[in-house]
């Protein structure tokens, strides 16, 4: 199994380039099981999660070609299963997004449920009850959600008691075909959801006020083919933003969308590195200059996200003061503070929050995380700490990070992969 290996001291100097969106990304390639035609995805990631959900649409009897460069095209012209197994989607929960486009197509689909995962027990209620509500009939059955809609989908109201980014990707993706007009209403208003919509809009289909709290879909008979770029990936800029920040050095950052990113711009230049927001780009620098505490709780978008607040902690433990950082979307997304103490970090947790006691200095240590945004912190920690640094587990980092290693390496980091 691969681990990176970190010499960290170094400040990063250079440019980085964003890639696409993985969480837009993996739930555009399910956009493909809705049309005949061909989707053709540019500015694609290439992941592990966005490999899986390739797989998964093969096993379906979707043409799956990757590349030429960061592009892959899907033709669905007609599908050979409806079930997606459990082998195929516990390696990712987002292929579960597949049921409510299988079912506008062909009427039913069999998908195995997710299962919990180390973030937290992450049910899928809400999707579940968004799909009934439209129209389709649903038993559980070992382990499967077995979906039909032999008389077709037809439009709804649908108010979420809380917002979900999933529930309300994956309604988008079961009404856009069925009929008459739905209204989805307190859904998540994240830029994957209106990258979704713009994507699904350029088939013909009829969504308007995605980006908003109340979507309207006007059901269309059929959809066509499309070219659409991925959005790029806030995260990852946060990602590279956070390791300038935490690691100090001068580090732009090119391909990205900073107005996807107004609640984390001011936190870090709060917590004493220098911001400057330019048209295409961020200059994100700290040459010197200690870092301070600053308090941080995670919110639904445009809040603060719940997928950097590991890499903002990181970050953290090396400010002068406290920072209180409170997780408010998953309940047991906190398994990088006993890594980060091993590094020399001093938090404390208590339920949803962590007490960050800024220390002068970290020290490298073997770590390891159980999820991606979790490894991305330690990594970032890494690149700040004294000495040498191993994170192991490197498959969490590739189901989202392109070539993490390569980035930062292009920027002065001491870093590299290691095959054992
Ligand atoms: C998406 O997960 C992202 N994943 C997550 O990124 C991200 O952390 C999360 O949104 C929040 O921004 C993908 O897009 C693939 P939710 P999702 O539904 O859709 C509860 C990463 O590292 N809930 O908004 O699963 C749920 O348990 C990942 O890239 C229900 O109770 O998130 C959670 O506590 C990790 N019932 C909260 O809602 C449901 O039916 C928000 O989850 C659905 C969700």
């Amino acid at each position: 199994m691969d681990s990176i290996v970190i010499e960290g001291g170094h400040p990063l100097n250079g440019e980085i380039q964003i890639s696409g969106a993985k969480n837009s990304a993996i739930k555009l390639q399910a956009v493909c099981l809705l049309t005949d035609k061909k989707i053709v995805l540019k500015n694609m990631p290439r992941l592990r999660d966005t490999r899986f959900m390739g797989q998964l649409l093969a096993h379906m009897g979707v043409e799956v070609e990757e590349g030429p460069g960061p592009q892959m095209s899907l033709h669905a012209k007609s599908l050979s299963s409806t079930t997606a197994p459990y082998d195929l989607v516990r390696k990712m929960r987002a292929t579960f997004n597949v049921l409510g486009p299988l079912l506008a197509r062909t009427g039913k689909a069999k998908v195995s449920l997710p299962g919990g995962c180390a973030i937290g027990a992450r049910p899928v209620d809400l999707h579940l009850k968004a799909i009934e509500a439209l129209g389709a009939h649903i038993t559980l059955d070992e382990g499967y959600v077995i979906a039909d809609a032999k008389d077709g989908l037809r439009g709804a109201e649908i108010t979420f008691p809380f917002i979900s980014v999933g529930a309300t990707e994956h309604s988008i993706l079961t009404a856009v075909l069925a009929k008459g007009t739905t209204v989805l209403s307190n859904v998540a208003r994240e830029p994957e959801i209106v990258d979704l919509a713009e994507c699904l809009n350029a088939m013909g289909a009829k969504i308007s006020g995605a980006g908003r709290s109340e979507i309207e879909i006007e059901g269309v008979k059929s959809l066509g083919g499309v070219t659409h770029n991925v959005v790029p990936d806030r995260i990852e800029a946060g990602t590279y933003a956070l390791a300038a920040a935490t690691a100090g050095g001068k580090v732009t950052l090119t391909n990205l969308r900073h107005d996807h990113l107004g609640s984390l711009w001011p936190l870090i230049a709060q917590a004493g590195a220098n911001v400057e927001l330019k048209k295409d780009r961020v200059i994100i620098s700290r040459n010197g200059d200690g870092l301070r505490a600053v308090d941080m709780e995670t919110q639904a978008y445009p809040g603060f996200p719940t997928d950097l607040q590991a890499q903002f902690m990181a970050m953290m433990t090396l400010a002068d003061g406290v920072s209180i950082i409170r997780e408010n979307i998953f309940e047991n997304r906190f398994m990088h503070c006993p890594e980060l103490s091993r590094m020399g970090a001093n938090i404390t947790v208590t339920g949803r929050e962590a007490i960050v006691r800024g220390v002068k200095s970290l020290r490298g240590a073997p770590v390891m995380a159980t999820d991606l945004r979790a490894s991305a912190s330690l990594i970032n920690a890494g690149l700040a700490a004294k000495g040498s640094t191993t994170v192991g587990r490197v498959y969490h980092l590739d189901r989202g990070f392109e070539h993490i290693e390569i980035k930062l390496g292009q920027c002065g980091a001491k870093i590299k992969r290691v095959s054992e």
